[in-house]
């Protein structure tokens, strides 16, 4: 029997889990919190896919290329939105209620850079919270074995494949023996000062694979998502809100966003969160404002309860006055390099969900596409491990080395918020070469001083001094990656929604 080892709970970690499972495996799930501790369970939003008449998969996949800005994997793309349908219905089979409209058709959301309305959500604005508590009843109900509060260590490499992977659970380290490891342990928002990722967000799984050399890929491109709640703890107010009509305004109450794209606050995300910035920093760093008041405080509290009561938690009463918002690190585009069924390019090793680079989503993620990539992706690699022999090549992009920089001698002594500022400042929103070469300096100098107080973040580490290396290699800005000393990649030249369509036949 095969066995295989799951690491992380999310939508693509539980997707895949019960696909190797019904497929005849043996499966452990390995998860650092508890089982639906994950960032899939913050999710707000929703899941993009075509699931009516009105709409096709062909403008599904021109909405993901034109955000990507045409630097997708067209066959990552073409999979993403043909076989998300069907990964809808299985989530539908699994349990979770989309919410309805009066018809009993899907109740289907308008969201930045979307051509049609094509969001499905779930209690209003909990639809990570539907999928995380479906998916794990399902699990729970399975004969998978579930570790919670159980760390990844390292994945252990022999005869070129991964035979197993070595874990902590409270001190306590054992080996995990596997014909398969499928890491799907989510993104690195904790690399960043403001994010809206949970703090279990620490990119362990890129880094181990890193550091069994699998290649990774399309770290320079970090999203910034425009509205997090900048009141409190760092809290997501999704871009559903803006879809409804809610806006976005200066300290003077001008409305800035058409100033930086046709569309407004509906534009592709990166535009959106850097007009913020652009705003923010003309008012001396102070949040702009989220302006849902026309909106009615019936439809906020029906449509929105997590993030109205998340508001209001505040002390703040967003159906009478605008709440300060900021961008904040959101998703990670890049990651380890797959292909089409995870599998990366160590032999038995696998990657989903955002620890994966399918290519899918280009420069630039489209809103609502990072719970379907979860679960068509966690499908296929769960399908794959279970089948999977020979390993084949897996075509990889030549590897960017670290920069080439002394490291810095007066860097202050590590910690993880000196980290998250270091790159909120150097590799963040907007990025330029001389900030970027500062940072690689500091992370140069902290790498080769004392090992980070513990694995996560010597991960964050490792991680960053990745993701500023791709982003001095891009000299040109687009997508997610903003340089202010270069030229823009125009959006111009993205493909067409027609050539999309061609090019796709979907
Ligand atoms: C949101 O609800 O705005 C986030 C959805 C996403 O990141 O795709």
């Amino acid at each position: 029997m095969t066995d295989v080892v799951v690491v992380g709970s999310g939508i693509a970690g539980l997707t895949a889990a019960l696909h190797a499972a019904e497929a005849g495996c043996r499966v452990t799930v390995v998860t650092k919190g508890a089982l639906a501790d994950t960032n899939t369970r913050w999710a707000q939003g929703g899941i993009a896919a075509v699931t009516a008449t009105d709409d096709t998969l062909a403008s599904h996949a021109a909405d993901t290329l034109t955000a990507g800005v045409g630097l997708n994997d067209a066959d990552a793309v073409r999979t993403l939105v043909t076989e998300g349908p069907a990964r809808i219905a299985e989530l539908v089979r699994r349990g979770v209620a989309f919410d309805r409209a009066d018809d009993g058709d899907f109740a289907r959301g308008l969201e930045a850079a979307h051509a049609r309305p094509r969001v499905l959500h779930a209690g209003g604005d909990a639809t990570g919270a539907a999928i995380q508590s479906a998916l794990g009843a399902a699990v729970r109900a399975s004969a998978i074995e579930v570790l919670e509060h159980t760390m990844l260590c390292e994945l252990v490499r022999e005869g070129g494949r991964i035979i197993a992977v070595d874990v902590d659970t409270a001190g306590v380290a054992r080996r995990l023996p596997a014909d398969a490891v499928i890491l799907a342990t989510g993104g690195a928002g904790q690399l960043y000062s403001h994010t809206t990722n949970p703090r279990s967000a620490t990119g362990d799984g890129i880094a181990a694979a890193l550091r069994v050399g699998a290649a990774v890929a399309d770290l320079e491109f970090v999203q910034f998502h425009p509205t997090a709640l900048a009141a409190g703890e760092p809290f997501l107010v999704s871009e559903a809100v803006r879809g409804d009509g809610a806006i976005l305004v200066d300290d003077t109450g001008r409305r800035f966003a058409f100033d930086a794209h046709p569309d407004g606050e509906l534009a592709p995300r990166d535009v959106v969160a850097r007009a913020s910035a652009r705003a923010m920093a003309a008012q001396g760093g102070r949040p702009v404002h989220l302006d849902a008041t026309a909106l009615g405080r019936d439809h906020l509290a029906r449509r929105f309860p997590t993030i109205d009561a998340a508001v209001r938690a505040r002390g703040l009463d967003w159906a009478r006055e605008p709440i300060p918002v900021t961008p904040a690190a959101h998703y990670l585009m890049g990651g380890v390099v797959t292909d089409l069924d995870g599998r990366t390019t160590v032999p038995g090793l696998y990657a989903v969900g955002e620890t994966a680079r399918t290519g899918v989503h280009g420069a630039n993620r489209l809103a609502s596409n990072s719970l379907l990539e979860g679960a068509v992706f966690g499908a296929r690699a769960g399908d794959a491990a279970a089948t999977d022999a020979p390993w084949p090549d897996v075509a990889a992009p030549a590897a960017i080395p670290l920069a080439d920089v002394e490291a810095s001698p007066d860097a202050a002594p590590f910690t993880r918020a000196a980290l998250q500022d270091l790159m909120w400042q150097n590799a963040g929103l907007v990025r330029d070469e001389a900030g970027l070469r500062r940072a690689a300096g500091v992370l140069a100098a902290w790498a080769s001083a004392a090992t980070p107080p513990s694995l996560e973040d010597a991960g964050l580490l490792v991680l960053a001094r990745h993701i500023v290396a791709a982003a001095l290699a891009r000299t040109d800005s687009i997508g997610a990656h903003f340089r202010a000393d270069a030229g823009t990649v125009s959006r111009a030249d993205a493909p067409s929604a027609l050539a999309a369509q061609e090019a796709l036949a979907c």
